[in-house]
């Protein structure tokens, strides 16, 4: 369970009011979008989710978690619950595929044998067995984004927060990494999806919540397209 309760964030180095006042729910094995326009506030929702970010006011609760009071070394336990996923794939150009994603084990104290185990597993679920010994600047941007979702599920997070992951794809493999990702909920994970593509939206009927200005403007079940959501 995901709760933000009268949530506001202001930044005051630009003296902008990013996230005013927001209250949203999002339950275990949800899928949701978070769209709106470029400056909307939809990545700060996400920061504030992993506590990149603390808010201004208000309480964001994330399994169990009071997120604006985690201590500083609290934090990295915290974020092992959850999976990230960013526009541009953030992977170590100079590690493989494989290591990449074994990377991701290693720093939470996994042993080599669970590393063994489960990396083999998690790339062939995003069906790149093949593509293990292979460096990131070596693949597609496709083949690059599965590899990030890869490594964001080694550690079996309770939740996936994919901040705009198709911006750099185009719209087939766009397609094909939202597919991959409805997969992982399906499973049981819940997963967050932000993007301001309303073509990728329109092909799953699942929540859209959708943010202007910092605040909610809709937030609706399997609703597919929203207009009021993509005004620019
Ligand atoms: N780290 C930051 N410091 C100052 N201002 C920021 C920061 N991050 C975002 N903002 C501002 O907050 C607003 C919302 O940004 P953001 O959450 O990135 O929106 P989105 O992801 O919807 O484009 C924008 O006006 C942006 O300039
Ligand atoms: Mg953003």
């Amino acid at each position: 369970m995901i709760e933000f309760r009268n949530v506001s964030k202001y930044y005051e180095n630009t003296s902008t009011d990013a996230i005013k006042n927001i209250s949203l729910k999002i339950r275990n094995g949800e899928f949701v979008f978070i769209v709106g326009q470029s400056g909307a506030g939809k990545s700060t929702l996400t920061k504030l989710m992993i506590a990149e970010q603390k808010p201004t006011s208000g309480e964001v609760l994330i399994n169990g978690y009071k997120v604006h009071e985690l201590k500083r070394k609290e934090i990295p336990y915290f974020r092992r619950g959850i999976g990230m996923v960013f526009q541009d794939f953030r992977l170590l150009e100079n590690k493989t595929v494989y290591e990449n994603v074994a990377f991701a084990m290693q720093i939470v104290g996994a042993t080599s044998r669970q590393v063994r185990r489960k990396v083999p597993e998690v790339l062939s679920s995003v069906g790149l067995a093949a593509k293990a010994k292979s460096y990131p600047g070596q693949l597609s941007g496709g083949e690059q984004q599965r590899v990030a979702v890869a490594r964001a599920l080694v550690n079996n997070p309770s939740v996936i927060i994919a901040d705009e992951p198709t911006g750099n794809l185009d719209p087939t493999i766009s397609k094909e990494i939202l597919q991959m990702l409805a997969e992982i909920n399906k499973n049981g994970t819940t997963v967050i999806v932000v993007t301001h593509d309303k073509e990728l939206v329109n092909t799953l009927q699942k929540r859209v919540v959708a943010l202007d200005a910092g605040q909610i403007v809709s937030d609706e079940e399997r609703s597919g397209y929203i207009e009021t959501a993509f005004l620019s």
